[in-house]
C-alpha cells in the first residue's frame, strides 16, 4: 500500500517566500509516500505577462524553494509533486516537479497553455513521461492539460499508475471529468487544485478548490471543499491500477485499436 495525498491552500500572489513557509509548516508532520501541491503553488497564477513571470520564476536545478522541498523530502521519507515557474534561460514554463529525498527526480512542462498563460509561459517541449516512486510509476500534468484526454491517455499507455495532476482550476468541468479519465485509462489521479483568489490590477481570477483522489474504475476516494485549507492523505492498492480488465473479455488497454486512430496523430 502506498499512502498518497495532496494540500490544497492559498497562495498569496508573489509571496513566494511566504507560500513556501506555508507548505513547510503543513506538511512537517504528515506521512505520505507522495504528496501533491497545485499548481504554481509558490508564485501565484495570474501574472500580468513574461516580465513578471520572469522575475518571479526559478530554475529548479538552482532554487532555494527546490531545496527547502527537497529537505522537507528528507526529513519526512517521502515524494512531492508541485507546481512550479520554471525560467530556463531565455524560457519560461508553468511546470510540475517530482521531488524526493534524493533531490530533484524530473521536470514536466505543461503542454496545453489555457488562455492567458499564453502571454506568460513557452508551451511545453519534453515529452510525458513516466517516473518509479516506490514501485509506483507516477505520471504528472498540470490543470488544463485535463480537457485533453489523449495526456492521462500517453501516460497510462506509458504506464502510469498512478496521475499526478497540480491545478490552479477556474472552470467548473474538471473535477467531474476526472472521474472518466480514471475509468478509461484505469489510473489512480490526484488533483491538488488551490482555493480563494488572485486579485491584479489587470483582473481577478477564483479558483475552484475541491481538490481530489480518484481511484482507477472513476471511485471518487476524497473530494475537498471549495474554499478551505485541506490536507489529505490516504492508503491506496497500486496494484488496482495495473488491473485493465473492465469485463471478463475486455481489457481496455490491450484491446485498443492504435492501428486504426492515426486522425490522433494530425
Ligand atoms: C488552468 O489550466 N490553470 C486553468
Amino acid at each position: 500500500m502506498l499512502k498518497v495525498g495532496y494540500f490544497q491552500f492559498r497562495p498569496l500572489f508573489g509571496q513566494v517566500r511566504k507560500n513556501l513557509v506555508k507548505v513547510l509548516k503543513a506538511l512537517e508532520q504528515v506521512d505520505a509516500d507522495l504528496l501533491v501541491l497545485p499548481e504554481l503553488a509558490f508564485t501565484g497564477y495570474y501574472f500580468s505577462g513574461r516580465e513578471e513571470t520572469a522575475a518571479l520564476s526559478e530554475d529548479p536545478e538552482r532554487s532555494d524553494t527546490v531545496d527547502s522541498l527537497v529537505g522537507l523530502c528528507k526529513a519526512r521519507d517521502m515524494h512531492i509533486v508541485t507546481g512550479f515557474a520554471e525560467k530556463k534561460r531565455d524560457k519560461l514554463f508553468n511546470s510540475s516537479i517530482l521531488i524526493g529525498p534524493e533531490g530533484l527526480v524530473h521536470t514536466y512542462r505543461k503542454l496545453h497553455l489555457f488562455s492567458e498563460e499564453k502571454n506568460c509561459f513557452d508551451p511545453g517541449d519534453l515529452p510525458l513521461q513516466v517516473d518509479e516512486v516506490r514501485g509506483a510509476k507516477v505520471g504528472m500534468m498540470i490543470c488544463f492539460d485535463w480537457i485533453f484526454p489523449e495526456t492521462v491517455r500517453s501516460l497510462s499507455v506509458l504506464g502510469a499508475d498512478i496521475v499526478c495532476h497540480p491545478s490552479n482550476l477556474v472552470l467548473s468541468y474538471c473535477q467531474q471529468t476526472m472521474l472518466s479519465r480514471t475509468l478509461e485509462n484505469g489510473v489512480y489521479a490526484i488533483t491538488a487544485n488551490r482555493f480563494g483568489m488572485d486579485k491584479r490590477p489587470h483582473g481577478e481570477l477564483k479558483f475552484t478548490g475541491k481538490s481530489q483522489v480518484v481511484a482507477p474504475k472513476g471511485v471518487l476516494l476524497n473530494r475537498a471543499p471549495s474554499q478551505r485549507t485541506q490536507l489529505f492523505v490516504c492508503e491506496i492498492d497500486v496494484a488496482a491500477a495495473r488491473d485493465k480488465s473492465i469485463t471478463a473479455l475486455n481489457d481496455i488497454m490491450g484491446d485498443r485499436r492504435p492501428e486504426f486512430y492515426d486522425a490522433l496523430g494530425k
